[in-house]
């Protein structure tokens, strides 16, 4: 009787420790989660999809496995925002169906009810996605993706998928996929633009439902040292001008000048039918929105109110070459902040330039500043901080002289002997980001093997530094948000550690502004 007691007081005893260890294990984040990026509830998540505003709130669906920490049967995810800081997780909006997975794509508000889907003063939203039949491709064909849509009559909360999907068949293209739907003002009607392997295909419609051949853009511009994907048109006014421009973002897998997926831009005129490259734009220069490596599939929110006017963006914060493999286990991968895009006109042409979403802002907690002054050497910062500096947003103005031999930046490091860097080499004129001493790197070759660079887009003897670091992110708008680079890394202690330094000769640090960063409001569904 007493040994049954025994026993059984040591079943309740374990039972109890082993649901207090998996409590404290949902609690505390896994290593390397980032805390105010956007992430998956659980499991694999890649490009972001659908993104559209409608009556106060921001959507974002996403690429979702939701059995796995890989890529797997495509799903769209679901999360809402009210300021694209704070997200509340949704239930999938999406499953695979007998059509195949569900690729990426957009959502629209369809404000004239041209589909017929809305009814009683309800409005529909659309969402517009591949869909990709595993049996054929399988099987060797090559029309295995296709193009449905669905509508949502609540507000994006639950979806209906059309009965007369495929609303576009394949003619015979391997390739052919990622739709992105806007409405054309000036010709009254829809235009799709869709990735067709090595260029992108404009198609038009008046009621979502039947499409249209319009044209195609692309087999003889840009980048060709991959496949296109996840294309983006919208026009966009370039700061202090009237005239309105049409930019094309195309993401290329692989291709990218760092290595691996990235996303390039075309600048033009867009007619309704035709994208037609902008004479000012050298057909043979590849434009990037981001120099870092992990930036990819980024497209632009829909239906965001004149009144607001911005054109904003988030992109998935992965790379093909290792998305698979990085070193997390209960979720992989986290989207890029927002970033509000901007078209500005310099001597080699049109350029986007990427500053973060001023909502940004709110997430600011303590801050501290370092006076002015010359810098030779290094500032260790982490000492007179007073918080982590793994949750962090830093603002560097630095000046530097005629001919600086210098080379500058943030270095965080752990007493691992594992270190990040960002910054500019003057003598260069390089920004570089190097996560090669940064920690784990054994999961892919691709990872740590080389630190990336990014031309400086502007002069001037002030450089600017605008970073985000999230526990194992780090993104910079450089010079205002002219130069961007976002890149991962996985140390195997969380960096404790960060200076400020300036080797090869002095800089002035005019300006050194840190913030901590409060962890974003990430809820689940009501
Ligand atoms: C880009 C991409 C898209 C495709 C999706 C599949 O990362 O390859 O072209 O629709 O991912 O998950």
């Amino acid at each position: 009787m007493i040994t049954r007691t025994i026993f059984l007081c040591l079943i309740i005893a374990g039972i109890f420790s082993c649901r207090q260890e998996a409590a404290q294990e949902v609690s505390a984040p896994e290593k390397h989660r980032p805390r105010w990026h956007f992430t998956p509830p659980s499991m694999w998540m890649n490009d972001p999809n659908g993104m559209v505003y409608y009556e106060g709130e921001y959507h974002l669906f996403y690429q979702h496995y939701p059995d796995g920490s890989v890529w797997g049967p495509m799903h769209w995810g679901h999360a809402i925002s009210r300021d694209l800081v704070n997200w509340q997780h949704q239930p999938i909006a999406l499953y695979p169906d007998s059509l195949g997975y569900i690729f990426s794509g957009s959502a629209v508000v369809d404000w004239n009810n041209t589909s017929g889907f809305g009814h009683d003063n309800t409005l529909p939203i659309v969402a517009i996605f591949t869909y990709h039949n595993m049996a054929g491709e399988k099987a060797g064909r090559n029309d295995f993706q296709t193009q449905g849509i669905a509508y949502s009559l609540d507000k994006g909360r639950t979806w209906t998928k059309y009965a007369g999907n495929p609303v576009l068949s394949n003619p015979g293209i391997r390739d052919l996929r990622d739709p992105k739907v806007i409405w054309h003002d000036a010709t009254h009607q829809w235009v799709m633009t869709l990735a067709a392997g090595d260029h992108v295909r404009f198609y038009t419609s008046p009621d979502l439902k039947e499409w249209s051949y319009a044209s195609s853009f692309g087999k003889n511009q840009g980048s060709h040292r991959g496949v296109w994907e996840c294309p983006d048109l919208f026009s966009i006014s370039p700061e202090g001008e009237e005239l309105r421009q049409w930019v094309l973002l195309v993401s290329i897998n692989p291709g990218a000048p760092n290595g691996g997926s990235g996303t390039q831009y075309f600048v033009g005129q867009f007619d309704g039918q035709e994208f037609v490259l902008d004479p000012a734009q050298d057909p043979g220069v590849y434009n990037w929105i981001d120099l870092g490596r992990d930036n990819y599939a980024g497209v632009t929110w829909s239906d965001i109110s004149l009144k607001d006017g911005r054109r904003i963006f988030m992109g998935w914060m992965s790379n093909w070459q290792y998305a698979q493999v990085v070193p997390t286990t209960s979720w992989r991968s986290a989207m890029t902040l927002p970033r509000e895009l901007q078209l500005k006109k310099s001597p080699r042409g049109w350029r986007l330039w990427s500053r973060p979403v001023e909502e940004l802002k709110m997430l600011r907690d303590s801050s501290f500043t370092l006076s002015p002054q010359s810098l030779t050497g290094k500032i260790q910062l982490d000492e007179i901080l007073g918080f982590p500096p793994t949750l962090l947003e830093v603002l560097l103005e630095v000046e530097i002289g005629n001919n600086s031999q210098s080379v500058f930046g943030l270095e965080w490091h752990n007493d691992a002997g594992e270190s990040y860097r960002v910054g500019f080499d003057a003598p260069l004129g390089l920004f570089f980001s190097d996560r090669t001493r940064a920690g784990k790197n054994d999961f892919s070759s691709d990872f740590a093997n080389a630190i990336h660079y990014a031309s400086r887009q502007v002069e001037g003897k002030i450089v600017k530094l605008h970073v985000f670091v999230d526990v194992a992110s780090a993104e910079l708008f450089a010079d205002d948000g002219a130069t961007c680079m976002t890149d991962i890394f996985f140390p195997s202690k969380d960096f404790d550690k960060l200076n400020v330094y300036a080797q090869n000769g002095p800089v002035t640090l005019r300006k050194a502004e840190f913030f901590l960063i409060r962890n974003y409001g990430i809820t689940n569904y009501e």
